[in-house]
């Protein structure tokens, strides 16, 4: 069995697939709970989150929702986030190890180490980091908000960006800034095929390429538009073309197809990848760590109340600071 479809640990229940939707549902009322969900997750948890987003929304809507429990059905930096910002509110995430290879990429004390290398630099991290990394950021920003927010920093000021280095080097692209980039990626945006999508565009000649930023350089010069999630979604609904090509992870094409249901939405294609041994290996646009959010884990979750995230109360105290400061100036 993969790994995306697998319930690690988990008996799955001796429900039907309505009746577990059903308990889902029955479970968020009666413990006064809101269950949130990223585009890249399931098809089957998006459609019976109470609210789905792209990071910044999820982290907006936990700032200001009334409900006890949080359920965030996404990776766990945005439970962290969430945790951070409503440290009296029980945040549950149904998989505490879909984790993210770009927050993992910079492990919190390299980080540190680097910014004090760097003295007097603003430093700007994205929001998918560790709750640890963002404990040494100034100000936290989303793919829908990094540009706004680096261009209202004045012109002449130093930053650091991290940790994404083919986010940091578009909006360094779009911004004219020089940033200093922390070398970090995100496996399933850093294998998109630039070859493949040109290829895909000569059958598809009417097709609107949209790109997340966390592809590399030699994608994002292919696209029709650059943005985050919710960005992307917004566009393909409003454009007038009918064909689209998505560079982002294929969770996605779910909500644009419930959106826009007479558009075509094609996933772009991966570069090819091997093992040691040189065969060809599945390479997918998939994350695997949305992917481990599933329908049983998020019955089991809401039922037992856990796993909780627990954030550090020193680490949540330092890093509730640039999250605050992201919000405040996404309004
Ligand atoms: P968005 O902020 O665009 O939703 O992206 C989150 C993410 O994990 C991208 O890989
Ligand atoms: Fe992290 Fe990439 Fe998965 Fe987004 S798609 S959660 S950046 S590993």
């Amino acid at each position: 069995m993969s790994k995306t479809k697998e319930n690690k640990g988990i008996d799955a229940p001796t429900m039907t697939r309505e009746e577990l939707k059903a308990e889902i549902r029955r479970l968020a009322t009666e413990k006064n709970a809101v269950i949130m969900a990223h585009y890249y997750v399931d098809g089957e948890v998006q459609d019976i989150a109470d609210f789905i987003g792209d990071s910044l929304a999820l982290a907006q809507q936990a700032a200001k929702t009334d409900a006890e429990i949080i359920v965030i059905c996404g990776v766990h930096f945005m439970g962290e986030t969430a945790a951070i910002l409503c440290p009296d509110k029980k945040v549950l995430v149904p998989d505490p190890e879909a984790t993210c290879s770009l927050a993992e990429s910079c492990p919190a004390d390299e980080f540190r180490a680097f910014v004090e290398a760097h003295p007097g630099h603003t430093v700007v991290s994205y929001v998918n980091t560790t709750a640890a990394t963002k404990a040494v950021t100034d100000v936290v920003v989303t793919s829908s908000n990094a540009r706004q927010i680096v261009e209202s920093l004045p012109a002449d000021t130093p930053i650091i960006f991290g940790p994404d280095q083919n986010l940091g080097g578009y909006i360094n692209a779009i911004t004219g800034r020089q940033m200093i980039l922390w070398n970090g990626a995100c496996h399933v945006h850093a294998r998109f095929s630039a070859e493949k999508i040109l290829a895909l565009k000569a059958d598809h000649p009417g097709a609107k390429v949209l790109v997340h930023p966390e592809c590399k350089g030699a994608v994002v010069k292919l696209a029709d538009q650059v943005g985050s999630t919710a960005a992307l979604l917004k566009f393909a609904i409003a454009d007038e073309a009918t064909e689209f090509i998505v560079a982002t992870e294929s969770g996605i094409l779910h909500e644009m197809q419930n959106k826009a249901p007479q558009k075509t939405f094609i996933p772009a294609p991966p570069e090819d990848a091997f093992d040691e041994s040189g065969s060809r290996t599945c390479a997918c646009n998939e994350c695997e760590y949305m992917k481990m959010v599933t329908l049983e884990k998020l019955y089991r979750c809401l039922r037992d109340e856990q796993p909780v995230v627990t954030v550090d109360p020193e680490i949540a105290k330092q890093a509730i600071k640039p999250i605050e400061r992201m919000l405040e100036m996404s309004k």
